[in-house]
C-alpha cells in the first residue's frame, strides 16, 4: 500500500472509544470490509508480503476476523485455508491454547492432522494488539506440525507490545497506530 492509499484504508477503520469497556479503543474494520476496492487492495497487499517471505503452503486465520481476511487471501494465493477456531467449535480431538488478549481471555483449537507435516503456514489476523492471540495461534500451528513462515496483520496497535511478544518471528503489518 502506498502512503495515500494506506491513509484512505485507515480512514475506513472506525475507532470506537471505551468499547467493549474503558479504556479500550476498539478498531472496527467492518467499514473497510464493506468497501470492495479497499478489501481488494488489502488482500493484494497481503499477497505481496507473502512473495517477499518466500511462499506458503497454507493460510491460517484466527476466529473470527482472521477468517474474513485470511480466506480471501488463500484464494488469491491459490492455497488452502485453515481456521483456528475458538474453543468448542471444532469436533474432537483437538489441541487447545488458552490466552489473554487486550480485553479478555479466550481459547483457540486446531486438530492434529489438519496441517501436513512441515507445512509453511502464513498466519493472518486483522489486529495485532498485545500479541496474545497471535502467540497462541503460532504455538498451536507448531504443536500441530506446521512451520510459521510469517504473521501478517492489517493493523498494529504499536503501544500494546505485540511485536515484542512475537520477537524472533517474522511480523508484517500493513497499517500501524501508536
Ligand atoms: C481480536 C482480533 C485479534 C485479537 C488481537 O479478536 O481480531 O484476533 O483480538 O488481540 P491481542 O493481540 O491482544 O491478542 P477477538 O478475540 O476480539 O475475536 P473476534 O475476531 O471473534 O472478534
Ligand atoms: N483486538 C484486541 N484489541 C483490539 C482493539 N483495540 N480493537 C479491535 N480488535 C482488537
Amino acid at each position: 500500500l502506498g502512503p495515500a492509499r494506506a491513509a484512505e484504508i485507515r480512514s475506513l477503520i472506525r475507532d470506537v472509544p471505551d468499547y467493549p469497556h474503558p479504556p479500550v479503543v476498539f478498531r472496527d474494520i467492518t467499514p473497510l470490509l464493506a468497501d470492495g476496492p479497499a478489501l481488494t487492495d488489502v488482500v493484494d497487499a497481503f499477497a505481496g508480503l507473502v512473495d517477499a517471505d518466500g511462499g506458503v503452503d497454507v493460510v491460517a486465520g484466527m476466529e473470527a476476523r482472521g477468517f474474513l481476511l485470511g480466506a480471501p487471501l488463500a484464494t488469491r494465493l491459490g492455497v488452502g485455508f485453515v481456521p483456528l477456531r475458538k474453543a468448542g467449535k471444532l469436533p474432537p480431538p483437538v489441541v487447545r491454547e488458552d490466552y489473554a488478549l487486550e480485553y479478555g481471555t479466550a481459547s483457540i483449537e486446531l486438530r492434529h492432522g489438519t496441517l501436513a507435516p512441515g507445512s509453511r503456514v502464513l498466519l493472518v489476523d486483522d489486529v495485532l494488539a498485545t500479541g496474545g492471540t497471535a502467540q497462541a495461534a503460532a504455538s498451536l500451528v507448531e504443536r500441530c506440525g506446521g512451520h510459521v513462515v510469517a504473521l501478517a496483520f492489517l493493523l498494529e496497535l504499536a503501544g500494546l507490545g505485540g511485536r515484542d511478544r512475537l520477537a524472533g518471528r517474522t511480523v508484517e503489518t500493513l497499517l500501524r497506530v501508536e
